[in-house]
Parts: structure tokens; sequence; C-alpha cells
């Protein structure tokens, strides 16, 4: 079983129950060759802290002095490794050497009666080159086998790989057909030539059409992947775990895998490395050493590599700062930065997955920072959500922040003028009233932006001042003072209201008599209450709403289902009215439109509430989970 413990969009540290012990995610899995252990099974465990390897149960059939003893003690005891073994089928040995003398059902078989504890399918390998038939014809294949083996598994857990060469569509029908199979890991294969060939791009359209039709309770696996520099931008795409094989393999060529390529020792010109297996070398002592003590340093070195950047991923994600580490590690190569500016193709995908805040700054790495799923958020809510406080803009450049205390005599000077004030931004037009929403006010961007983001927001102030129809549009600098009377607290309070919760709920929220209470020290807004009630507090670190449980009230009452609402069974009622989270098992219904990190209403089946909380999931992962937290609830709702 999977939970996802901590998410940063696709990208999440989870948690992978087997019978052989809990597998934190993201992780790697050390391909141990059963004949040749460079590293053993033993150190990758104790010295490298592996918790999961993989292995070849192909080989070990084939051979007989191993098939012998794995059958007879069993391939922990054969390998010497406590914690996790997967095993793969074979696929890749036929598919590179020829025909594999063996069927689906004898290989799931064998990989059972060795104890594995997650065997994988005979897939079939599809190569990039494959015309489209032929790789819908062998996915048929792979599909009937996935089925056969999911009837075969016994209490091992079954691999299902999908498949489907370097066509998205097929990708995706290969991922959902398998949503009904009873399988509990899906490795994304064939894609070891697309990494082989640098073809990064494809492999980003590779995994996340695997994505779309995936369930998301079940960890993906990217096949092949081992090497330090795609893990962050894999992760990023929500691959939870790795396989690697060239930490070996290169290390017996002499070859140093580091987080910006890989590197012959023979082109080196000085070691500048003090991981464990580096640390009393030169890059001279490390070339005298004898063969075999050389390229078990080098692997070891190699296995370091990844498990440092395995730690910075994951310190990343707990930061919320996945996608600035992306971008600085595509940096490694050309081909890696052609991957992430595709990522601008995706982006509607992406969105989906984003949360709406982050504890941290939002920090700008480049010209690709403009494709995060952050920007398409704020400009499709400013489209969506936004009402303009007036109909002329006077327009602003982009000073200090916040905004509106860079700006406060000229927001108040052009506002009393009948201006809306609107700053020009990297992320495109900034009504003063949203200065400080995340992540306008929490982000941070070089004085002299670069020519793709200034130019991406100037279209975008014009479209929106055309569209909005403005009667005017003004400079600042060239509007005086006026007479108009209006309520900055109020406009800002209606203005992120809207922009959080929609203007239906924030209509029945801001209504009729309002007092907005602000900090005696920042001036920030604090609470709104609204006809005696209070109805919303305001955080300070992203200028968001917490919706109170006599908001929530309102919203329950005046704008209809499914609108912000998470549908929990009856048995969770009791429990979620006292305050207690509601777990994704809980869940029956959820509105699509909310996203990571949502206030949301929690509700019963008459569409009662219950409670009032934040969404740490989106629908498709609060229904497909089993375990973990779907709602952290705030306060528990008593039904009167
Ligand atoms: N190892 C690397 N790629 C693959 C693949 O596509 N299928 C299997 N079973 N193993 C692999
Ligand atoms: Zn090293």
């Amino acid at each position: 079983m999977f939970e996802t413990v901590r998410r940063d969009g696709l990208a999440r540290i989870g948690k992978f129950e087997t019978r052989a012990g809990v597998l934190e995610t993201p992780a790697l899995l050390p391909v141990v060759n059963p004949k040749i252990s460079t590293v053993t099974p033993r150190e990758l465990y104790e010295e490298f802290g592996f918790g999961a390897l993989i292995t070849n149960s192909y080989i070990i059939r084939n051979s007989d002095g191993l098939r012998e003893r794995a059958l007879s003690e069993g391939l922990h005891s054969l390998l010497d490794f406590p914690g996790i073994i997967m095993t793969d089928s074979g696929t890749f040995q036929s598919h590179m050497y020829g025909e594999v003398e063996v069927s689906n059902r004898d290989i799931i078989e064998f990989q059972r009666s060795i104890g594995s504890d997650i065997g994988t399918v005979l897939d079939i390998f599809t190569e990039p080159f494959w015309t489209k038939g032929q790789t819908e014809d062998s996915i048929r294949v792979t599909l009937e086998r996935t089925a056969e083996a999911a009837s075969l598994k016994g209490d091992m857990m079954i691999a299902g790989v999908v498949q489907g060469s370097v066509y998205p569509d097929l990708r995706e029908m290969c991922a959902s057909s398998m949503r009904t199979m009873d399988v509990n890991v899906h490795p994304i294969g064939g894609v070891v030539p697309l990494m082989e060939q640098y073809r990064y791009e494809e492999l980003v359209d590779v995994i996340i059409a695997s994505k779309k039709g995936l369930s998301p309770d079940r960890p993906v696996h990217l096949f092949g992947a081992g090497h330090p520099m795609v893990l962050a931008l894999a992760v990023l795409l929500g691959c939870d775990m790795f396989d690697s094989a060239s930490y070996a393999k290169f290390a017996r060529d002499d070859r140093m895998m580091f987080i910006d390529g890989t590197y012959r020792t023979a082109d080196m010109h000085s070691l500048d490395c003090k991981c464990p297996a580096c640390k009393d070398h030169t890059l001279e002592t490390l070339k005298k050493l004898p063969n075999d003590q050389r390229t078990k340093t080098i692997a070891r070195h190699n296995l370091y590599e990844i498990v440092k950047e395995l730690a910075i991923v994951k310190r990343y994600i707990l930061e919320g700062r996945l996608w600035e580490l992306v971008e600085q590690r595509c940096r490694a190569h050309p081909a890696l930065l052609d991957a992430l500016r595709s990522l601008e193709r995706h982006t509607e995908f992406l969105e989906l997955y984003e949360p709406l805040s982050r504890d941290g700054a939002m920090f700008y790495t480049g010209p690709e920072t403009r494709n995060r799923p952050v920007f398409r958020r704020y400009e499709e809510r400013l489209r969506d959500r936004y009402v303009p406080v007036a109909d002329k803009a006077a327009l602003f450049g982009d000073g200090g922040k916040p905004y509106s205390r860079h700006y406060a005599d000229d927001f108040l000077r052009v506002r009393s003028a009948g201006y809306a004030p609107i700053v020009l931004s990297p992320f495109g037009p900034v009504p003063a009233e949203l200065d400080e929403v995340y992540p306008i006010a929490q982000s941070l961007f070089p004085d002299a932006a670069d020519l793709e983001t200034a130019s991406y927001s100037e279209d975008s102030l014009i479209s929106f001042v055309t569209e909005r129809g403005f009667a005017e549009t003004a400079e600042m600098d060239d509007i005086a003072a006026g007479e108009e009377r209006f309520d900055a607290l109020l406009e800002r309070t209606m203005a992120v209201a809207r922009y959080q919760f929609g203007k239906e709920a924030a209509d029945v929220l801001v209504r009729g008599r309002t007092e907005i209470v602000t900090s005696r020290n920042t001036g920030k807004i604090r609470n709104v209450i609204s006809d005696g009630e209070h109805v919303l507090s305001m955080r300070a670190d992203d200028g968001l709403f917490t919706l109170r449980p006599e908001g929530a009230a309102r919203i329950a009452a005046g704008v209809p289902a499914p609108h912000m609402r998470v549908t929990v069974s009856d048995d969770a009622v009791p429990f979620v009215t006292e305050g207690r989270n509601v777990f994704c098992a809980f869940v029956k219904e959820c509105d699509e439109n909310i996203r990571p990190m949502e206030e949301v209403l929690v509700v019963d089946g008459n569409d009662r509430l219950v409670a009032v909380g934040r969404a740490m999931l989106v629908r498709g992962e609060m229904l497909s989970f089993r375990k973990g937290i779907a709602v952290k609830v705030r306060d528990g709702v008593r039904q009167s």
C-alpha cells in the first residue's frame, strides 16, 4: 500500500508498504547482478542505507547454481539482503540479446517461488523507433500478461510496466488499462534508449502521458533511470522509484557520475570529491588502484552521488522548492534544458497538482521559471475571478514589494481619482488588492527581467486591459488625486476572497455590515467580521484567507455543491466533527476544482457541513488512496 506523506505538485514523499518493510520514496533501487556483485547487497543496505534493491530473476533462473540456491534458501538469503527485493523479468535481456525462453507464467511463478517481494511482468519492450501499429500490438500482449501476472501473484507484489514507445496516447491507454488490474507498482518501461540518446523532451512526454493514465495510489518507477542528473526532473513529474545499473556499469569503464554529467577518469584533471569513497584519494592514487579495487571505489562514489542527490531532492520537496532545483539541474545538459522548456506544453496538467501556496518564497532561476504552473494558476484566476475596482486603469512599474507598501501613497492617489492601480509584474498585471497573495509578494526576481519574461508580462498586461474593457489607461505619474471615496480594505478583502473561493462564495462571505480588523503593527488584514460573524482570517505569510466555521457555513448554505466540498462517509462524521483529520479511505466525493492546500468544506452525504480544513490532495488522489490524510481539519462543526 502506498501513501503520500508530503507533496509538491506531482512530486511526493511517500511510504510504500511491502511485506519486507516500508520504503520511503523517492527511492532508488541499485541493480544487483546476481553473478557479479561490485558492491555487496549487505553493503548497499548497511553502508549506503538502500532499503530496496532490484535484481534479475531471469539471470538467476538461467544459472544452475543460482537457481537451486534461490529456490532452496530464498532470494533474501542468496543475496544476503534484509531489505525489499524487487526482481525484473528478463524483458530487457530478451530485448537486448534475443528471445527469452521463458513464458510470462513461468517467470512470474519463479519470482514468487524464490521469494521476490515485487515481481515484474514479462512485458514487451517498445523501442522509440517502432511504428504505432507495432507498438499497439505489443501493448496488447503486455496487458494480457499483466492481467495474467496479477492472477498468479499470491502474496508477491506485481510491477505492471507501462509501455508505448514515444506515443503519448498509447502510453496513456496502456497506463489506464492497468487501473483495474491488481498491480502494485508501475514502472515506466522502454525509456532506456531515450535516456541514452539524451531525448529528455520525449522522456518528459512519456512520463506525463503515463501519469495521466495511472491510478495515483500506486508508486511509479522509472525503469533504468539512475543518473543523479535526471532524478530531480523525474521526481517533479511524479516518479517515485528509480533503479540504477549505471553505478556499476560505468565504474567498470572508469566513469564517474556527478550531478552535472559522467566523466572518465582519463579525462579528468582532478578529483574534488570528498565522499567516503573518494576522500582519501587524489585522481592519481585512484587511477593507480588495482582494477577491482578501482572499480569498487568508483562504484561506491557513484552510489554516494545518487544517495546525496536523492537527499537533496527530498529536502527540496519538504521546502516546497523542487521547481527551483529542477531548473538548476536541467542546466547540466542542453538536452535537459530542452526538456525543462518543453514543460510549458504540460502546464494544464501540472496546474491540477500545483499547491495554492507554499511555505517559502518563490525564486526565479531563469526564463524557464515562467513555465511553472503557478503562473498559469494566477493568470487563470485573474481572468475568471477578478473584478476591477474601477473602469480606468493606472499602470505602475514593478517597484519594491509588497507593492501596497512601496506605492502606498500613489495607490491612494490614483484610486481617489477613480483608477484601479495595476502593477506590471513578472506575473503579468497585478491589481493592488492582490499584491500580498502568494506568490506575488512571496517571489524574488532579478531587477533586470530577461526578454521573454518581460515580453510575457507586457503581453498579458495588454490583453488584460483590453479584455477587461477598461475605458482608459494611464501611467500612474500622470494622475492627480481626486475625490472618489473607496474602502481599500474591503476592496482587498473581496479581491482575495474571490481569487481564493470564487465570486459566488465571496459574495456570501462578505456582505452586510463588514468589519475588517487589521494588525496594529503591519496594518495588514487579520480578521473579517461580516454581520457580526467571524468568517475569515488572513494568514500573514501567504496573504490568503483561512476559512472560519461561520464562513464555511455561509458557503455551504449559499453556494451549491460540489463547490469546495469534500464529502465523507457517515462513519467518519463523528470523528471529523470532533476535529480529527479526514483520511482518504473516508472520502466519497470531492470537487474537482480543489487544489492542494486549498480551504475546503467537509460535508456529509446530505451536504451538511461537518468540518473546515485544508486539502492535502486533489480529487483523483483522495478517491484512490486508501491511506493518508486527505483534509487537514482545522475546526470540526458539530451538528445542531
Ligand atoms: N529495464 C529497463 N527497461 C525495462 C523495461 O522496459 N521493462 C522491463 N521489464 N525491464 C526494464
Ligand atoms: Zn566521490
